[in-house]
């Protein structure tokens, strides 16, 4: 597996994998209706943004994730990311090889810190993760995410220095 910067002719698999995950209405703050479109513009971020791949050997993109400035101007210092691996792929660490990828460039690039904004709290295995890379829960926003079979649930701020 590598991982690359995304290349516009990646967008038609990541959109494949990021529909399916946000349809399914658990762990993104995603509009079904959203237009791919929208998506695209969304989750192919121009700079100081970024948008990386993770690829297999056969040259199958089987995760992405974005990051960018959570905030312009003043605020532009702390970053924010977004992952995703294809459903039938996970477990395997590409997860965490992209979240290693994304720390290590926001570090390059000058990020002081990074912020998850919208992390569900029943989205464990994830959280699990983003734990063992040193982000810790900085504030949870009651029943803020409305799970298809949980209910309200809370969204989980989570954050780490650089
Ligand atoms: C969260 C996500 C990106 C993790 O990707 P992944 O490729 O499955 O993660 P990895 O294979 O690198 O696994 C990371 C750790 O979580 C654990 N893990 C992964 N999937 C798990 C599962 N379904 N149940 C329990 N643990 C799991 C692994 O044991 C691994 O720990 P280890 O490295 O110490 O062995 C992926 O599950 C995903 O795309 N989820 C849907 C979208 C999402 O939740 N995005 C993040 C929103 S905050």
């Amino acid at each position: 597996m590598v991982i690359r910067e995304a290349k516009a002719e990646d967008w038609p698999a990541i959109w494949l994998i990021l529909k399916e995950e946000g349809n399914a209405g658990e762990t993104l703050t995603w509009d079904p209706a959203r237009t791919e479109a929208r998506a695209r513009a969304g989750w192919m971020r121009e700079p100081p943004g970024r948008t990386f791949v993770a690829v297999d050997d056969g040259g199958n993109v089987i995760g992405s994730a974005d990051t960018h400035p959570v905030h312009p101007g003043p605020g532009a210092h702390v970053a924010n990311a977004g992952f995703v691996v294809h459903p039938a792929r996970r477990g395997e660490g590409v997860g965490r090889a992209l979240c290693r990828h994304v720390l290590d460039q926001a570090r390059a690039d000058g990020y002081r810190a990074m912020q998850f904004n919208a992390v569900v709290e029943t989205n464990t295995s994830a959280i699990r993760l983003w734990r063992s890379f040193g982000f810790q829960v900085l504030a949870t926003i009651p029943q803020a995410f409305r799970h298809p079979t949980h209910g309200y649930v809370g969204l989980h701020i989570m954050y780490r220095t650089l």
